[in-house]
């Protein structure tokens, strides 16, 4: 139990792989060499810019939000945001050229599938909902409930190579996608483009370009590109729109915020989640919560395939606790919670949280060990519709439709 799936989903990186020699040589040399060059670039720790390089984020964000934190060997450049929005959209990066990236997070959704749960290449279905991109760079945490997956550029291999689910099924197949990119021309141009540094290397040796490193590079630079931060909300409380949200909607900010509902403890924050990190935290913010979804057996448990990070922690009292999802674009991204159980944001207030967790309705009643704010609440019909509205003017069409985060390939 406790080794869970994140050693299962990384053991054949170091493990199982180990003879498939290109597959080492290549992911060791470049990485290595990939921080030799940025490292002689920058002297300093996280996202300092280097002197003469433009920093990507000028321009990007609203002056009401901090600059997330980037790692300093993957700074942002607009070549590897754009390499990277390739290859999230390229079928090619799977087993049966059938599934990207995108096939399971459509940007029309938010970045979510509209299934309860995925399934991969293989049909078998995985265990949980896909989640949201939008403002992922922010996460400190990723993934439902993982704590150890802290780098988006870590987390690209898990749904390429992992095995527990299989989602794109490329274990084994490592070779044949460096080849893909060392000789699609496409990939060639964009490759040169994003890593100018390793383009010399790469005339004596293609796998100092096209490694493993510099792919997750490009793919986790996308990821932190999807910023969301222009819903009718955003512009009724930051940008001066006093009418850009409906007077049900400003009731419901009320509900949402107040000591009735609670719900900001958790969703708070300029992303509506206690799950952040950015330049002004010393520390990151993590939040994992049972918020009493499940109680099989009277004592608060889960089914035995999503018991949240208590998997990973091996503590009884972490039954249940995920990470805490960011509420931006809710709207579009149902159904609801890690495993899809819930289909509507009116059913996730009254089958859910009025009730102090779903399984409160169930034979075993409330759970014991669910986060102690969460104790049920009444609500009018009217006051229902009002919490709705408020939920839904945290959708920013903008950003579902900003063709700077749309498949390149379709011409
Ligand atoms: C088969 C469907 C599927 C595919 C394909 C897929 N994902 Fe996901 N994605 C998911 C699911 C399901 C989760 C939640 C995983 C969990 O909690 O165990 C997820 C979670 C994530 C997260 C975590 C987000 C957060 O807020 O913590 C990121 C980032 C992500 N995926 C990126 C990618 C990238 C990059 C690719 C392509 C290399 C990809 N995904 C391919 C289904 C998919
Ligand atoms: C104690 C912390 C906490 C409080 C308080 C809380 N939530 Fe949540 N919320 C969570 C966690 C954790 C999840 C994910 C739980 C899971 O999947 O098992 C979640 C999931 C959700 C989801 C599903 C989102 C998705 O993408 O699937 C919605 C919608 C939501 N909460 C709305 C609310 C509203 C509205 C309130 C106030 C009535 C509220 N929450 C109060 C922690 C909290």
């Amino acid at each position: 139990m406790y080794s869970g799936h994140w050693s299962e989903n990384v053991k054949f990186l170091f493990a199982k792989k180990v003879k498939n020699t290109f597959f080492l040589w290549a992911f060791l040399v470049g990485l290595s060499l990939a921080f030799i060059s940025l490292l002689s670039a920058s002297t300093s720790s996280w996202a300092t810019v280097p002197t003469g390089m433009q920093d990507w984020w000028v321009g990007k964000l609203p002056a009401w939000v901090p600059k997330p934190k980037e790692p300093a060997h993957n700074l942002m450049t607009t070549a590897k945001v754009e390499l990277g929005r390739h290859l999230f959209y390229d079928k090619r990066l799977s087993a049966n050229q059938e599934m990207a990236c995108a096939t399971c997070h459509l940007q029309e959704k938010a970045f979510t599938d509209g299934n309860a749960v995925s399934k991969g290449v293989t049909l078998e279905a995985g265990a949980r909902s896909a989640m949201p991109l939008a403002n992922v760079a922010y996460m400190p945490v990723l993934t439902w409930a993982n704590p150890n997956i802290q780098s988006l550029e870590t987390q690209a291999l898990i749904p390429l190579f992992g095995e527990h689910p299989i989602e794109m099924g490329m274990a084994g197949r490592e070779q044949a996608l460096m080849q893909l990119f060392a000789t699609d021309k496409t990939y060639q141009v964009l490759f040169n483009q994003a890593f100018p540094q390793l383009s010399n290397m790469a005339k004596k040796d293609k796998n100092a370009l096209y490694n493993l490193a510099t792919m997750t590079q490009a793919i986790a630079s996308f990821e932190r590109s999807l910023l969301s931060f222009n819903s009718p909300y955003d512009q009724y409380k930051y940008g001066g729109k006093t009418n850009a949200i409906s007077e049900s909607a400003k009731r419901g900010e009320d509900l949402f915020f107040g000591e009735k509902l609670e719900c900001y403890h958790c969703h708070g924050g300029f992303n509506f989640t206690d799950n952040s990190d950015h330049e002004r935290l010393k520390f990151p913010e993590q939040g994992f919560h049972n918020t009493g979804l499940y109680n099989l057996d009277g004592k608060g448990s889960y089914p035995s395939h999503n018991i949240g990070i208590a998997e990973f922690t091996g503590q009884p009292l972490d039954m249940g606790k995920f990470r805490t999802p960011s509420l931006r674009n809710v709207a579009l991204t149902a159904p609801y919670m890690h495993d899809g159980s819930i289909v509507s944001l009116e059913q996730v207030i009254t089958q859910h949280y009025a009730l102090a967790g779903k399984a409160s309705a169930g034979p075993n009643g409330t759970s014991p060990i669910k986060n102690e704010t969460l104790v049920g609440f009444e609500l009018s019909p009217q006051e229902l519709k009002d919490i709705v509205a408020f939920l839904n003017t945290l959708t920013d069409t903008q950003f579902i439709q900003n063709k700077a985060h749309s498949d390149p390939w379709k011409k």
